[in-house]
């Protein structure tokens, strides 16, 4: 069986196409297009240029796809899509393509917050693919955090998902691009928050009397607010002078301060969803966590205070968007056809 697998949800043009014989799972090809530098001018995703690059690249992706894979338009015999949540205007153009290759009853649509979640269920070597055993996972926590969303999830197994709270603002991701184009970094703000706070000297926040707020870190319930945090970095940095802000050491102080900020946050309310739910794992996605920062706090601290919960974080490249989890998602839930049409929330 082989299947080609689409996301086209946000800024990535994302193809992946498996090959499927039982338990035997081949990655064919796995491609992500990133628009990034594009949208920088912007200083955010523009979805009508994103809409446009997509259309333009799909068939571009498809066609090198067909070659590197070594198979034939004809051989592709299910095709997992993204149906939302993400831009509309995005969206569609991953369904048109799929429809224009498949017709509806072989469109498999997937949930991309779904995807980001499952992809922890696969262990990959080389071009193999291996699906773990579920049983040792489930019943799980799960923490999505990327441009676009912040959620805490229950997951009683693939399928069965009940959300224990999510942003009530802006997600994670956004936050880190936000409080970037504060100072003056490039879009995706969050791999540039990361650099700079990397090369933070210690002592640095206390010397140039940096504190930003942990918003809703202490309340009751699950959910997050970023956009408290955003506009406090705001403030500061409007407050200081323009010796402060030309200094590398103030903005890479204040980059630590900005990403420990988010990263307490996430970490402190996943630890008080582990702690109602008997979950077995963590599991962890979302282009947020790629920052490396946030991985080993987020392991660290769950080992001490859960230590029989594991944690599972996919590779880097996995956790931002792309087409093989899609692949993933859909064999997961069993290849059922459905609705080839978008819903953007
Ligand atoms: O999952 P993703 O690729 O796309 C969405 O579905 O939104 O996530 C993109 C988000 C961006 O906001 C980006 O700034 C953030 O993930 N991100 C990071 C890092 N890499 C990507 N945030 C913090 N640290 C990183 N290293
Ligand atoms: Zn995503």
């Amino acid at each position: 069986m082989i299947l080609l697998s689409i996301d086209t949800s946000c800024d990535d043009t994302a193809l992946s196409i498996l090959e499927k014989q039982r338990d035997n799972i081949k990655i064919l090809f796995n491609f992500t297009l990133s628009q990034a530098k594009l949208h920088r001018s912007f200083g955010g995703v523009y979805p009508s240029l994103a809409k446009r690059e997509h259309k333009k690249n799909l068939p571009l992706i498809f066609k090198n796809a067909l070659k590197e894979a070594k198979i034939l338009e004809s051989d592709i015999n299910k095709i997992a899509v993204t149906t939302g949540p993400g831009l509309s205007p995005c969206l569609w153009q991953g369904i048109n393509f799929a429809r224009s290759l498949k017709k509806d009853k072989y469109i498999v649509p997937i949930n991309h917050i779904e995807a980001h979640i499952l992809i922890n269920l696969v262990q990959i070597n080389g071009d193999k693919l291996y699906l773990l055993e579920q049983d040792k996972i489930f019943p799980a926590a799960a923490l999505v955090v990327s441009g676009g969303h912040t959620e805490i999830i229950e997951v009683k197994k693939t399928g069965k998902y009940k959300e224990m709270g999510s942003t009530r603002d802006d997600a994670a991701g956004e936050c880190f691009d936000k409080t970037a184009r504060i100072l003056g970094l490039p879009y995706p703000g969050g791999p540039e928050i990361e650099k700079l706070a990397k090369e933070a000297k210690s002592g640095d926040r206390k010397k140039f009397k940096i504190e930003l707020p942990r918003p809703m870190i202490k309340s009751k319930n699950f959910d997050f607010s970023f956009s408290g945090l955003k506009t406090a970095v705001l403030y500061d940095w409007q407050k200081r002078s323009q010796k402060e802000k030309s200094s590398p050491r103030f903005k890479k102080a204040f980059a630590k301060e900005i990403q420990e900020s988010v990263v307490d946050v996430l970490t402190e309310k996943t630890e008080k969803a582990l702690a109602k739910k008997g979950s077995k794992s963590l599991l962890i996605g979302g282009g947020v966590a790629a920052n490396n920062y946030f991985r080993e706090k987020i392991k660290k601290e769950v080992k001490k205070e859960f230590p029989k919960i594991s944690v599972l974080i996919p590779p880097k490249e996995l956790c931002s968007d792309n087409a093989l989890m899609i692949g993933v998602a859909a064999i997961l839930s069993g290849l059922k056809k459905g609705k080839a049409e978008a819903f953007p929330n």
